[in-house]
């Protein structure tokens, strides 16, 4: 890999012990893959931010880190284990805070910015076309790729973290436009109301490592967002293309190799499947992040109606959108809590609940899994109906 006169000084430690631990991370990375150079980023987003999910082992790492670096490029912060706010109420023990507490200092001592959300393109952080990322929420990366045609590979923690402190990624994958070209068309279906999540969740586990094309795929910003993050979930590859309107940039279909077509019949077969039980403990709403437009449409579903005893219910949001519409989220909060800077599968969910319901894809994927529930999926207007009356 050719590194310049300055990423040299940085790899011999001529610029401190920190920055070169960071760039032996991507020179490592970059070797692996075939990599030719280091790329600069327009930001980062970094995973790995609930003590759920690095334990002592990485608030140690992060400590050691944060005393001799910065991030150098704007990064932001993927959920933690608690809302900051509202961890007492969500059930959460002192020595869980305490522990998310010090990761919480570390990152700030790091510079990042405490955006706490996998939705940081509604939060404040939003890349533009064609920019290169070095981004790791595999949800948010499918969503740059996908949606706002930035450029990033799915990075682990670590290496978003040492491509915020150096500025730069390898380029390797989806940075090469060769890279980003389907091989697959997926001819889908009418996807039923509600069941956009379920259509992502069929794609990733159709596509597997291959870009597909999906052709009639119509969806709203907020349904890409839910499709990618389910595509993610269940398959390997961060970015889809898709069938666009007038005027906008057409696929390149050239090198499709197989056409695949999804009927209607196996989204609701998948339907069917993820039903599980209705002895939910917690119904769980916000995976991705919820947005502003999510929000005010639940806000008005759920309006003149009363909650109905049953389980607990946590609509999950960053504190941006929260405090963009008070008003909705005041509604929301008849119904339950409106929690911020975490999420169902990142908090410790598992010594809190038994049986979790949602709207998301990607959660069933890690319900069962990260958060060792029996986990259900129903529709946002079905989740709705069931917590009021
Ligand atoms: Fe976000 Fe948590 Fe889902 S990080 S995509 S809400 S699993």
């Amino acid at each position: 890999m050719h590194l310049t006169p300055q990423e040299e000084r940085i790899l011999k430690g001529e610029e401190g012990h920190g920055k070169r631990k960071a760039i032996e991370i991507l020179v490592a990375l970059g070797e692996i893959y075939g990599a030719k150079r280091l790329i600069p980023i327009a930001s980062a987003q970094v995973s790995g931010a609930s003590f759920k999910t690095i334990g002592d082992a990485g608030i140690k790492f992060l400590e050691d880190f944060s005393s001799e670096v910065r991030v150098s490029v704007r990064a932001s912060l993927n959920p933690l284990g608690l809302d900051l706010r509202r961890w007492r109420s969500m059930g959460v023990d002192p020595e869980f805070y305490s522990k998310q507490a010090r990761i919480v200092s570390a990152y700030r001592s790091l510079g990042l910015e405490p955006l706490y959300s996998c939705t940081p393109y509604l939060a404040g952080n939003r890349p533009i076309a064609g920019q290169h990322l070095a981004w790791a929420e595999s949800s948010a990366t499918v969503f740059a790729n996908s949606y706002l045609k930035a450029k990033t590979n799915r990075e682990g923690g670590p290496s978003a973290l040492a491509a915020a402190i150096i500025g730069k990624t390898p380029e390797y994958g989806l940075h090469l436009e060769e890279n980003r070209k389907p091989r697959l068309q997926i001819d889908i279906g009418e996807i039923p109301d509600g069941l956009v999540p379920l259509a992502g969740y069929v794609v990733g586990k159709t596509a597997g490592r291959r870009i597909p094309f999906i052709k009639g795929l119509d969806l709203t910003a907020d349904e890409h967002k839910s499709f990618g993050a389910a595509m993610a979930a269940t398959g390997a590859v961060s970015m889809y293309t898709y069938s666009e309107g007038k005027g906008r940039a057409r696929t390149d279909t050239s090198e499709i190799e197989e056409c695949i077509s999804l009927p209607t019949s196996e989204l609701t077969a998948a339907e069917d499947s993820l039903k599980g039980q209705e002895d939910w403990d917690l119904v769980a709403i916000g995976c991705p992040h919820c947005s502003v437009a999510e929000i005010k449409r639940m806000a008005r579903q759920l309006k003149g109606r009363k909650p109905r005893s049953g389980p607990d219910v946590w609509f999950c949001t960053s504190r941006k959108v929260y405090a963009s519409c008070p008003n909705e989220v005041k509604v929301l909060k008849k119904f339950g809590k409106v929690l911020c800077d975490t999420c169902m599968v990142v908090a410790p969910i598992e010594k809190l609940y038994k049986s979790t319901a949602s709207d998301s894809g990607k959660a069933m994927v890690y319900l069962p899994t990260l958060g060792r529930q029996r986990a259900s999926f129903r529709s946002t207007a079905a989740l709705l109906g069931a917590i009021s009356r």
